[in-house]
């Protein structure tokens, strides 16, 4: 038995938001600065009222739409989210009651950047194990509302949106290997380290990271799992036919691709268009260049995070 990806679907909110925009609205910045730091010229961003089950609703139908499956069908919602609309219930619920799906299985997976690619593995495992036949796989995130807008060094770099995917059981594979990764000796580096207790937030509630140690983090694991996960099916990086890495910088997606020795030609970008998004970074970049034609039936893709925790992962697939 394996799980095979059948159909995707994505959902930007808004207008694009340009690097000048953001300056315009007296964020001490330039398109200059952030154009050249990260590849970075626009981001979509939610409305106040906009949450995280929002805009997985959107990716899903359309996910569900090109799969050509019913929301009846679906016996696993998993959502990868660190903006859920609340502490609970999950917004894999939230989203379940959104779609009209009773009795699927749901939960939302949290481990920030990493997390659309880790909650792919979790689903690759049921459907594996017999227990469920088909999943709705989301990443959604609303990272504009955790952002400090008077902190220059954070508030550019995130945007929101959300990517689905539906996963079938299937006689081929398939989803041909996977790896999974974390060391929260770093949880320091990218963290909102706030909660809510007693009514009151306790702590920051506000992104924070230290960009630079970020940076370093994630070249040096990304090129790693790349390797392992390659390893894993038995291929050599030069054999994946797409990279698809977590969209956070050109310069990191740049360094992980020479390291891999991938020319930038194989690699989708989004980041300069979205900006990052978080764990929906993944499941929008699959979206698009499988839409535009780009990944085609049989190819092999590679499907990579890194995020908060420290945690970090890939996905090989054929399409
Ligand atoms: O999903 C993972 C999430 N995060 C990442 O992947 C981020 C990884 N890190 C990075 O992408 C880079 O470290 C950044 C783009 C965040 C920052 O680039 P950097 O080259 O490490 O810059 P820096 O933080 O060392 O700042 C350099 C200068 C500073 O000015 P001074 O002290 O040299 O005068 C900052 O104050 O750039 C200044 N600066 C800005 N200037 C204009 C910081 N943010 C901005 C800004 N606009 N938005």
């Amino acid at each position: 038995m394996y799980s095979r990806l059948i159909g995707t679907g994505s959902y930007l909110p808004g207008p694009a938001v340009t690097n000048d925009d953001l300056a315009r609205r007296g964020i001490d910045t330039n398109d200059e600065w952030i154009s050249s730091r990260t590849g970075i010229k626009f981001r979509h961003l939610a409305a106040e009222n906009q949450t995280s089950s929002d805009l997985a609703l959107e990716a899903s139908q359309r996910a569900l739409a090109a799969a050509g499956r019913q929301v009846a069908d679906l016996d696993l919602i998993i959502v990868a989210t660190s903006t859920p609309d609340y502490i609970f219930p999950s917004t894999a619920c939230l989203l379940q009651g959104k779609l009209g799906n009773q009795g699927a299985t749901a939960f939302d997976v949290q481990a920030v950047c990493s997390g659309f690619v880790y909650a792919l593995t979790i689903a690759d495992k049921f459907i594996r194990s017999g227990s469920h036949r088909c999943a709705l796989v989301v990443g959604a995130e609303v990272f504009s509302h955790i952002l400090d807008w008077t902190d220059r060094g954070t508030c550019v770099l995130f945007g929101d949106g959300a990517g689905a995917v539906i996963l079938e059981a299937a006689d081929q594979p398939g989803l041909l290997a996977t790896a999974l990764h974390a060391d929260g000796a770093h949880h320091g580096i990218l963290s909102v380290p706030g909660s809510i207790n007693n009514g009151q937030v306790t702590g920051d509630p506000f992104l924070r990271m230290d960009g630079q140690a970020v940076f370093k983090f994630a070249v040096r694991v990304l090129a790693e799992v790349a390797g392992e996960c390659c390893a894993a099916a038995g291929i050599d990086a030069s054999q994946v036919d797409w990279l698809i890495p977590h969209q956070a910088n050109i310069r990191i997606i740049e360094a992980t691709a020479k390291k891999l020795k991938t020319s930038m030609e194989k690699v989708v970008v989004t980041v300069d268009r979205h900006g990052n998004t978080s764990a929906a970074s993944v499941p929008l970049a699959l979206d698009e260049a499988i839409r535009d034609g780009r990944i085609r039936s049989g190819q092999k893709i590679l499907l990579e995070g890194v995020g908060g925790g420290f945690t970090w992962g890939a996905v090989l697939l054929e399409y």
